[in-house]
């Protein structure tokens, strides 16, 4: 199935063409495997921002997209959702996680997550907040792996723990079912803790099991969200999504004061309408999975090489031969996720092609082929 174009009609009605938009010499179009936000924006979404570019309106929020986008929340994660429109995931992650927990408050994740990896140590420097890690050799905690690090409650000594954060779809492409989101809701409620999802990915675990956003979050007992834009086909944006409005306070402060609130956040509202409001986002993740599962089947067929994570949203964890990675490398990014034993991540978006995925699965059958240089 070919992707959407990635490009869109100017004001006078005519293309951008490659090499020549704004003086900036574009590279031609190529689809890389580091990252779902490596990939453009969703033609659909262009389209709403365009649609949203109608005269003055009240900005921060105060506008009919904003007005909408809690209509949309509501029809996909039940009546008692609101939703903080922001400009990027770690925002998301930081406002949520302040906005849930006391200036003594700790979070409880694995190892991997992404608040702790890949964010800079934000919610530690930002929002004041403690860490408390587990590891978990496929990027899901479990009620076990909480226990780890969920007690000394009371006990001044030490950092509180106050939320357990989880990832959907986790860091390493691995999918909750609703009976383990569900398992770790109760039992953290059960301790007086809060549960937060980091869903940048939500999308492609709700497409990858056929189940609605509120089956994942909301039916199991997750408190606040981060709702996932960028990843899936928006120009930016995500949202901090509420669901138990008793878990938070001062959201609309922390947003403000966390440097996350856009003044004309009509742009980022509207995207994130054209994505939830029908089923672009279902679509889009679809495509994204599709992918990384006709990549996982290929990487599988050549027989050679061990895939370290089940397949189950848009990624593939492969270990590779250095000469092979090098190879790949003369035409393709992609990130390494563990340097000290070769493996690789390799990521798809909702505009990685079939004929993307054949290319890389040719070019890496012939570097297998091809002996490693002697020097
Ligand atoms: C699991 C997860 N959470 C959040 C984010 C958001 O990151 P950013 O601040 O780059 O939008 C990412 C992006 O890589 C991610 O993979």
């Amino acid at each position: 199935m070919p992707g959407p174009a990635l490009s869109c009609t100017t004001n006078d009605g005519s293309r951008p063409v490659v090499g020549q938009t704004g003086g900036v010499s574009t590279p031609a179009p190529s689809r890389h495997f580091a990252s779902d936000n490596y990939a453009g924006v969703h033609p659909e979404v262009l389209q709403a921002v365009a649609a949203a570019n109608v005269g003055h309106v009240p900005a921060y929020g105060d506008d009919p997209w904003t007005e909408r986008l809690q209509e949309v929340v509501r029809a996909q994660l039940g009546d008692t959702a609101v939703a903080y429109p922001v400009l990027n995931g770690t925002g998301a992650n930081v406002v949520a996680l302040q906005a849930m927990l006391p200036r003594w408050g700790a979070v409880v994740c694995t190892e991997a997550a992404h608040v702790h990896t890949d964010e800079n140590g934000a919610p530690e420097r930002v929002g004041g907040l403690k860490l408390l890690t587990v590891p978990a050799a496929d990027g899901r905690l479990t009620p076990e792996l909480v226990a780890r690090q969920a007690w000394g409650f009371g006990d001044v000594h030490r950092a509180q723990p106050g939320v357990v954060s989880i990832t959907q779809a986790t860091e390493l492409g691995t999918v909750y079912t609703p009976e383990a989101v569900r398992a770790l809701c109760d039992q953290a409620h059960e301790l007086g803790m809060r549960v937060h999802l980091d869903g940048a990915r939500l999308a492609n675990a709700a497409a990858h099991l056929g189940l609605p956003l509120r089956a994942l979050t909301t039916d199991c007992g997750v408190d606040v969200l981060s709702l996932g834009g960028t990843k899936n086909g928006l120009l930016l944006g995500e949202a901090v999504v509420v669901l138990d409005p008793a878990a938070v306070t001062g959201v609309e402060y922390l947003r403000k004061a966390d440097m996350q609130l856009a003044s004309k956040l009509r742009f980022v509202s509207a995207q994130l309408v054209a994505l939830y409001e029908g089923d672009l986002w279902l679509r889009s993740a679809q495509r994204a999975n599709a992918a990384a599962a006709r990549l996982r089947a290929g990487i599988d067929a050549l027989g050679v090489l061990e895939v370290t994570q089940p397949t189950e949203a848009n990624a593939v964890f492969v270990r590779l031969p250095g000469h092979v990675a090098a190879a790949l490398r003369r035409r393709w990014r992609f990130y390494d996720w563990d340097v000290t034993d070769g493996t690789v991540r390799l990521m798809c978006a909702f505009d990685t092609t079939d004929e993307d995925v054949d290319d890389l699965l040719v070019a890496l059958a012939t570097a297998l082929r091809e002996e490693p240089d002697a020097g």
